[in-house]
Formats: structure tokens, C-alpha cells, sequence
């Protein structure tokens, strides 16, 4: 049942590629054209969205925060993410133009739900995007748009949030193409690259063999440290995350662009620090902002492990290490950036001889407030 891995938590990860694949299947027409019949609500209701908050805890917040970069530039439509268990208690501003998009692997998760309870009792369109068929938050919502990740058995989220970035991509280049508008990137170009995402997936799982040693020779390791802007923000606090889950090791995510407003504080010698490096084509020059952060953290001794493109030479004379992942366009580099991060978490549990499936104190989905 672990297809020949020793932990649920490394098949899942080597599933990625089939998570993102199965997720875009059937969600295109013959021309290329998003198809999303199966949300059954109405166009016009669809098309007056004026605004839309997405609602989730944990990696699935994560996966909304990716979501908010790509659609808020895609349909110019607004895009707010609330953690779910504050969104219910916070007042929120609703009507029945916005659009609450819940997103939950389980569907069970309570905070979630009482979430979309809230969000509909106040007249909002509810979308849930979800990986199990059936479960309360789908059964509660408006419409339902479902990730294909396939059952996620280890507590550590993985695939699901690759295929729950995913869904969120095409339900935003959906809206865009609804409305008539897509005011950035044409929605089938951006979909003929989402589909050689899962081949560039299975590609960089081929490469890691040097995070895994990496891993393994800091299992002794007390702090690290994670450093990204743009889509690479969520996937810093994605990568602490995972750490603090499986390796219990104090771990935090930063935007970059924060450093100087606090955090360098932290940077002490032999500091690690992870730093997910934009696509040299990302535009406003964030790539050059990020590589001089780089340059700030090494001068005062961080190590730094450096997640970049391929080809991207200019993180060289910066990187204690350097962690290639393929090109693709910058809002879908997610789908890549996180998978280091995500084997470097397994691998760092497993090299202090922990349960990377069942990490301690935590459950598989937390149904109860
Ligand atoms: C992290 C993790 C949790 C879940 C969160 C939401 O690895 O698994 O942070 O992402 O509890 O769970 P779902 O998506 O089931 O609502």
C-alpha cells in the first residue's frame, strides 16, 4: 500500500506528479478552453463575483495564499485569504457578490466548515475546493471543485497541496475567462504550461539525492530559517511548517523583503536559511531583490541553501548550497519550489529516527474547533 516507499509521506510525495496531473484532467476543451460545468452555479452569478476570500488552516492556507497572487492577477478581482477558525469570529465583510472558496483536503476540518457555515448564513458564494468525495464542507457548499490528489494518508499534507494550488489556478483562470477578461496571461497558454508541470515535478524528484544528504548531516540542527517573496513567500512558511510538523524543530517563514525589519536580528554564524529564489523573469526585478538578501544573510554567516532556477547563475557566489528546480513561469514555480522543502522535512524526521506519517500531538483532520 506504500507502493514499495518505507513511509506513506515519501509515496505521497513521488505521487506529486500524478496530484497535479489528475487535478487539470478533464478540465479543458478540445480548444483549450476551461470547462468547469461541474460547479453547477449559475454564469451570471459567477461573473458579478466582486470579491473573494478564501477560507483554510494550515498547508491549505498556504495553497490560498499561492491562489491569491495568481488570480488577483488574472481577474483583478480582489482576493482576501482568512484563516478559517478567524474568519468566523472577525465580522467579515460579505455579500452576496463574494466569493468564499474553502479549501480542505479532508473536508472536515471544523474551523473550515463553521467557516462556510458563516460565509453562506451571510449570503456569500460558497466554492469548496476539496480532495474527498462527499465530506461535510462539499456537501455544505454552493458548488464543489475537486482536487484529484488520490487519499492522503500521512498527517503531513504534501500532495493535496500541490493539487490544491492547482484547482485554485484553473477555478481563477476560469473566472478570468468568464468575465472575458484575462487581463494578464491568456488562460489556455497558461494551461498548456500547467501541463508540463507534472513532467518537471518527476524530473526534480529524480535530483534529490543531495537534499536528502543535506538533510541527514543536520539532523543535530536546532533553528531553521525560510526566506521567500511573491508565490515563494507561502512556500517559505509551507517548508516551516512542514519542519516544525516532522522534525519538531523550531522553524519560521519570512518574506524577504521583511529581513531588514526585523528578522536579520536572527541571522547569527552558521545560521541555516533556506531561500526560494524567484525566476530571473519574475518581473518588478524581485529576482535581483532576492539574491541581495541572499548576499545580506551570507555576509553575516548564514548558511544559505538556496532553492533557484535552473541556469540561474547569479545565486552562485551566495549559496553554501544550491538546489536546482526546473523553469516554468513565475506564479506556477510553487508546484516546484515546495518539493525540496517538503523532502528535506521527511528526511531530516526520518535521520532523527521519527514517525514521519504520525507526527506526535497531531491528527490526520481536526474536527473539532
Ligand atoms: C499540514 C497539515 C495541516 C492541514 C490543515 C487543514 O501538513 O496537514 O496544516 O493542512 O489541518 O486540513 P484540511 O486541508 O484537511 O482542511
Amino acid at each position: 500500500e506504500k507502493g514499495g516507499y518505507d513511509t506513506f509521506m515519501e509515496k505521497e510525495i513521488n505521487d506529486q506528479p500524478h496530484a497535479v496531473g489528475d487535478t487539470l484532467l478533464g478540465r479543458t476543451d478540445a480548444e483549450g478552453r476551461l470547462v468547469l460545468d461541474e460547479l453547477r452555479i449559475d454564469e451570471d452569478k459567477l461573473k458579478q463575483v466582486d470579491r473573494i476570500t478564501i477560507v483554510a488552516c494550515g498547508t491549505a492556507a498556504y495553497a490560498g495564499m499561492v491562489a491569491k497572487y495568481a488570480i488577483e492577477h488574472w481577474t483583478r478581482i480582489p482576493v482576501e485569504v482568512s484563516l478559517a477558525h478567524e474568519f468566523r469570529y472577525c465580522d467579515p465583510i460579505v455579500s452576496e457578490r463574494t466569493l468564499v472558496v474553502s479549501i480542505s483536503q479532508s473536508g472536515e476540518t471544523a474551523d473550515t466548515a463553521m467557516a462556510v457555515r458563516h460565509a453562506r448564513s451571510l449570503g456569500a458564494l460558497t466554492v469548496s475546493v476539496c480532495n474527498t468525495h462527499g465530506a461535510t464542507i462539499p456537501r455544505e457548499s454552493d458548488a464543489v471543485l475537486y482536487t484529484h490528489a488520490g487519499p492522503e494518508i500521512a498527517v503531513a499534507s504534501t500532495k493535496a497541496f500541490l493539487a490544491q494550488i492547482t484547482a485554485c489556478y484553473v477555478l481563477g483562470l476560469y473566472l478570468a475567462q468568464l468575465r472575458g477578461q484575462t487581463y494578464a496571461d491568456d488562460a489556455k497558454a497558461v494551461m498548456a504550461e500547467l501541463h508540463e508541470v507534472p513532467a518537471k515535478i518527476e524530473a526534480l524528484l529524480g535530483t534529490m539525492g543531495r537534499v536528502e544528504e543535506i538533510a541527514r548531516f543536520m539532523a543535530d540542527t536546532r533553528s531553521v530559517l525560510f526566506l521567500g517573496r511573491n508565490v515563494g513567500y507561502p512556500i517559505a512558511m509551507e517548508g516551516a511548517l512542514k519542519l516544525k510538523e516532522l522534525a519538531y524543530i523550531h522553524a519560521e517563514g519570512f518574506a524577504a523583503g521583511e529581513l531588514k525589519h526585523g528578522p536579520i536580528a536572527l541571522i547569527e554564524p552558521g545560521q541555516p536559511v533556506f531561500i526560494v529564489v524567484p525566476g530571473p523573469d519574475t518581473p518588478n526585478d524581485l529576482h535581483k531583490k532576492v539574491v541581495s538578501n541572499i548576499q545580506e544573510i551570507r555576509a553575516r554567516g548564514a548558511r544559505t541553501l538556496v532553492i533557484a532556477q535552473e541556469g540561474d547563475d547569479e545565486v552562485l557566489p551566495f549559496a553554501d548550497e544550491v538546489i536546482r528546480v526546473p523553469h516554468t513561469s513565475p506564479l506556477l514555480q510553487p508546484l516546484l519550489t515546495v518539493v525540496p522543502l517538503q523532502v528535506f522535512a521527511l528526511h531530516l524526521s526520518t535521520a532523527k529516527g521519527l514517525d514521519v506519517d504520525q507526527p506526535r500531538n497531531l491528527a490526520k483532520s481536526v474536527t473539532v474547533e
